[in-house]
């Protein structure tokens, strides 16, 4: 088996780039080798290499910055993936794409399935949409793959910026009414290995798009007590006070959706899979890693 990972350097491309080779070969391309935001270069480099199965784990996640750059963000997250999803059906091979949450504008109040409607907020859910609506469109073998709050110990992260604000203000104040699935990057990783490691025959009967986040949904200010609470340095928090906020007082260039609670439901019936409580993940996250 030949696997192809792009993005290794990011917050899961480097979770998975040392547990994929438990399934095969693994070939690793990351900037500057490859460069998503010159999209027409992409299906040569993937005729050179000829992998069975396409992981892609590059994306341009800055959701703030894709509001100046939207052009950057549709070539990244949608014009690029078009491009490899177009040649992975030439090829003949499984593309397992990421997406995201944030295709939801948050107002459903339960959790959301795969058939709902998307409706991105801002630009870099747009872009994401497009990405995931150009992998459809090629008609290629896919797996695409809708993930929530990721978080690892590097990256630009949430939980990275609540333990650093928690050793540096009195108090934080943090969104009760934001929320989503918060996913650890390596339980995310460690759940696509067990999923890829299924015969392809398997997993190419049964593309399409599924939910698959962290089980259970949190508050920004739960998700952020979790942390704390599991701070390997719990005694040095300068923090005295962790205070209840609206989303509204955190005003930022991207519109951001309210709850995008994600069902993961149709991963675990399909192929018995998913990701363990959200708040196991954090305590594996700080205590274990
Ligand atoms: N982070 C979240 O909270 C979140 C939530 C839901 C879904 N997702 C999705 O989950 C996936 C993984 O996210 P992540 O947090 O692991 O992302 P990340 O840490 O930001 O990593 C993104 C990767 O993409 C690479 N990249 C960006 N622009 C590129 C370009 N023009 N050419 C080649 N590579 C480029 C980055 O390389 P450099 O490091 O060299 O820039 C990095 O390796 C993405 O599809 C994202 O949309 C993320």
């Amino acid at each position: 088996m030949r696997i192809l990972l792009f993005g290794k350097n990011g917050q899961l491309g480097s979770e998975l780039e040392h547990r994929l080779p438990s399934l095969g070969e693994v070939f690793v391309l990351e900037y500057p080798e490859i460069d998503f935001n010159r999209p027409d270069t992409l299906p040569e480099i993937l005729r050179r290499v000829r992998p069975d199965i396409i992981m892609n784990a590059v994306a341009y996640t800055n959701v703030d910055k894709a509001e100046s750059e939207p052009e950057i963000a549709r070539r990244v997250n949608a014009e690029a993936v078009g491009e490899i999803a177009c040649t992975a059906r030439e090829l003949g091979a499984l593309l397992v794409h990421i997406s995201t949450d944030y295709v939801f504008e948050g107002n459903k109040g339960i959790p959301y399935v795969e058939t709902d409607p998307p409706n991105p907020l801002g630009t870099y859910a747009a872009s994401k949409l497009a990405g995931e609506e150009a992998v459809r469109q090629a008609g290629c073998a896919h797996l695409t793959l809708r993930t929530a709050w990721l978080y690892s110990r590097r990256g630009d992260n949430f939980l990275l910026k609540v333990l650093k604000w928690a050793h540096t203000y009195p108090v934080l104040r943090l969104a009760t009414d934001q929320i989503g699935n918060p996913t650890a990057a390596h339980l995310l990783a460690e759940t696509i290995v067990q999923l890829l490691a299924r015969p392809l025959k398997d997993l190419v009967d049964h593309s399409g798009i599924y939910h698959l986040a962290g089980e259970g949904s949190a508050s920004r200010f739960e998700l952020g007590l979790e942390i704390l609470r599991n701070d390997p340095h719990r005694d040095e928090q300068v923090a005295q006070s962790i205070l209840p906020a609206t989303a509204s007082e955190f005003p930022a260039q991207a519109l951001r959706p309210l709850n995008t609670a994600l069902d993961c439901e149709k991963i675990h019936r399909v192929f018995g899979l998913g990701l363990p409580n959200w708040r196991e993940g954090v305590r594996q996250t700080l205590r274990d890693g």
